[in-house]
């Protein structure tokens, strides 16, 4: 069977750009930055890019183009028996997109309670109680509920989407990024404008931009800006080495993963200021500073802040559908990357049709993130993407490192790389991939362990952890080993 392949160069770029970019440029980078010291956290967001984020972007890219393989078949070709190690990238943005999906029915939801304004009198209750109906704890799931109808139909939706963005593998793929990469940015650039002539807007900025340098001196800054840079960027995922697999032979992999890494750093940036724009004017109308503001860490940014913000302003029906809409556009196409990380994988290995595979992992995807949308959803959701990008994804990029970097030779996959690529990188980028990041990770790993000695994330308690948030990581590991024991076809 031929290998898939994209229409052209522009295509894998926005691809790529378009799974690097989503919700975690707009939802998830300016809370985490606000949290972190505002401009401070940029600096480390930068370094960050520069010493691991970029490098593995490489690295991926080399391997999966190198090895014309998603990434079991990847592993599996450096050793037989690191296929293993190739399932669990993958195996973790699947557990990802369960829930991401449930954001983007979130983001559905929303952009039509947007046109009645119907969380306009109380932004709070319309998300805890309204969409959500969030119960008392984990255990309580709420049963049959309208919010679990609601969400489960709006869940279907997202699914429908995504099933057929990728109906063809990259040669759809190739048509839809040039929608789903522009649309949210030029809605972003909408709302840019807009929060910046806010009145407050400048409180706003100036938070987010003026530095706290002794900020700096904090390891949790510089945690939060490289789990941000590999969420961000979708390394550790198996999405990138499946999508440069799908290049021409004569490409360009390094400029390709420099022109990627900045775009999603771009993105991030002037997201953060559509958003402390708006944070800047919240606060000046609440009489209050930005610095004050509680309640906007988390889905409470996008989905209460956000909102009570839209509705307070001329026109907030149609900025209202506008925003939702550019959420929604931002996760389409993180969301299939993730899908098609998976799909490519198993059609390597069993060379099954793009259809039975793709329908395959979005069905079980669907029926998994069912448990999200019930009155519980919100803990399991919360505590799910913390394992996975706090401590599943370090530990993918950590196999990778070792078993790419020091296994197969760091320094055969850049001579790889710098000689299909307009302009090489040097010794630096080995350094970065077999010891700083490595290093790193462990440091990472290590001290996300000893916080998870000391108490329970979020004080959901032992138990809730134990089940959303260790038994998916074993789970992970032993899937990990059964899919790579199966029989596959040649
Ligand atoms: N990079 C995406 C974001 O910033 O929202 C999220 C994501 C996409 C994570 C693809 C993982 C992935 F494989």
């Amino acid at each position: 069977m031929a290998r898939e392949q994209w229409d052209n160069r522009t295509a894998f770029i926005l691809a790529a750009i378009g799974s690097a970019i989503g919700l975690g440029n707009i939802w998830r980078f300016p809370f985490v930055c606000y949290q972190n010291g505002g401009g401070a956290f940029l600096i480390a967001y930068i370094v960050a890019l520069l010493t691991t984020g970029i490098p593995l972007l490489i690295i991926e890219f080399g391997l999966g183009h190198k090895m014309e393989g998603a990434s079991p078949l990847a592993f599996s070709k450096i050793n037989k028996k690191l296929e293993w190690f190739g399932w669990i990238p993958v195996l973790i943005g699947f557990m990802i997109v369960t829930y991401y999906s449930v954001i983007m029915a979130y983001c559905t939801k929303y952009g039509i309670a947007s046109i009645t304004q119907a969380y306009a009198q109380n932004p709070s209750d319309f998300f805890f109680k309204e969409t959500l109906g969030i119960t008392s704890g984990p255990f309580k799931f709420g049963g049959f509920t309208k919010q679990f109808i609601w969400l489960t139909i709006a869940l279907l939706v997202s699914w429908v989407w995504i099933v057929f963005s990728v109906w063809k593998g990259a040669k759809t793929v190739s048509k839809v990024v040039y929608f789903t990469v522009f649309i949210p940015w030029l809605l972003l650039i909408v709302f840019v404008v807009r929060g910046m002539t806010l009145p407050g807007a400048m409180d706003g900025l100036t938070y987010y931009l003026a530095p706290t340098f002794s900020k700096l001196l904090d390891p949790q800054v510089w945690l939060a800006a490289y789990t941000q840079i590999f969420f961000s960027l979708s390394v550790g995922f198996g999405v990138m080495i499946a999508y440069s697999s799908f290049l021409p032979r004569k490409t360009d992999l390094i400029n390709n993963a420099f022109i990627i890494g900045f775009a999603d750093a771009l993105t991030a940036f002037v997201g953060g200021l559509a958003v402390f724009g708006a944070l800047g004017y919240h606060a000046h109308s609440l009489g209050t500073t930005v610095d004050k503001l509680g309640d906007i860490a988390g889905p409470g940014l996008a989905f209460v802040t956000y909102p009570s913000i839209i509705s307070n302003l001329p026109f907030a029906p149609l900025f209202g559908v506008l925003f939702f809409l550019m959420l929604l556009t931002l996760a389409i196409d993180s969301a299939f990357s993730i899908v098609e990380g998976l799909t490519a994988s198993i059609i390597d290995k069993w060379k099954v049709s793009h259809f039975k595979a793709n329908l395959t992992v979005s069905s079980t995807a669907f029926i998994i993130g069912l448990v999200f949308c019930t009155g519980a959803g919100l803990y399991w959701l919360d505590i799910l993407d913390h394992f996975m990008n706090y401590l599943a994804l370090g530990v993918s990029v950590l196999c990778c490192c070792i078993f790419v970097g020091w296994g197969y030779g760091a320094d055969k996959i850049k001579e790889y790389a710098n000689s299909i690529s307009e302009f090489g990188v040097g010794k630096w980028w080995e350094i970065s991939i077999k010891y700083f990041t490595p290093i790193l990770l462990v440091i990472l790993i290590g001290s996300e362990f000893i916080r998870r000695a000391k108490g329970s994330y979020e004080n959901y308690g032992r138990l809730p952890e134990s089940l959303g948030g260790w038994l998916i990581i074993i789970l992970i590991v032993i899937a990990g080993y059964f899919l790579y024991k199966s029989k596959g076809k040649d």
